[in-house]
């Protein structure tokens, strides 16, 4: 009988509960599923990659066809150096249908065997991305019930260690604004 192997490539950073929901509905319709996140030189991350992929197996530990790997290039060079017949992607709304099925049709220009598959999460993470998480977050407002209680923990420790990092250096004689960047560049 013929399995099907999927990725589900992005960033993850941090993973949300719109993830994890996506994870789920595809673990049921996959045989085999990876959560592959992209290591990005170029981007300026709140998470570095081994922490994302430690939340990501620590959220996904109670699916037994879910695994977890990190991955640079091309995606689809890597779902066929896995050997994944399919590429997951969630969409939420109108709004990322442009990029996805950009994206989706680019992927397959690139390698007319693999599908990508689109799937919807739940209607109440329709608004929520990694974006608005860390931001939410960096300027005070509670992220609760939009990612796991582990991921906000985690997210919450960063963000002490950079208004820590303030207080130092504006004992250290930086200006208010001067601090301020430096926080932002670091969330
Ligand atoms: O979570 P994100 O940031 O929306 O994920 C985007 C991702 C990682 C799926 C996309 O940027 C990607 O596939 N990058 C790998 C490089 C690549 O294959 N580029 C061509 C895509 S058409």
């Amino acid at each position: 009988m013929k399995r099907i192997k999927a990725i589900y490539p992005g960033s993850f950073d941090p993973p949300t509960n719109g993830h994890l929901d996506l994870i789920e509905r595809g673990s049921k319709i996959f045989d085999e599923l990876v959560v592959a996140i992209l290591r990005n030189p170029e981007k300026d991350p709140l998470f570095s990659v081994a922490d994302r992929r430690k939340m990501l197996e620590a959220m996904t530990s109670g699916f037994d066809n879910v695994s977890v790997d990190t991955f640079d290039g091309l995606t689809v060079d890597y779902a066929l150096r896995v050997e994944a017949q399919a590429i997951l992607r969630g969409i939420r709304a109108i709004s990322d249908y442009e990029y996805e099925l950009q994206m989706a049709l680019m992927n397959r220009k690139l390698q007319p065997a693999l599908e990508t598959v689109f799937m919807m999460p739940a209607e109440k993470y329709s608004y929520l991305s990694s974006r608005l998480v860390r931001e939410v977050a960096q300027l005070g407002g509670s992220i609760d019930c939009l990612v796991p209680e582990l991921v906000e923990r985690k997210v919450r420790e960063k963000i002490d260690v950079a208004h820590k990092f303030e207080s130092g250096v504006q004992h250290a004689g930086k200006t208010s604004s001067e601090s301020k960047r430096f926080r932002k560049k670091k969330l």
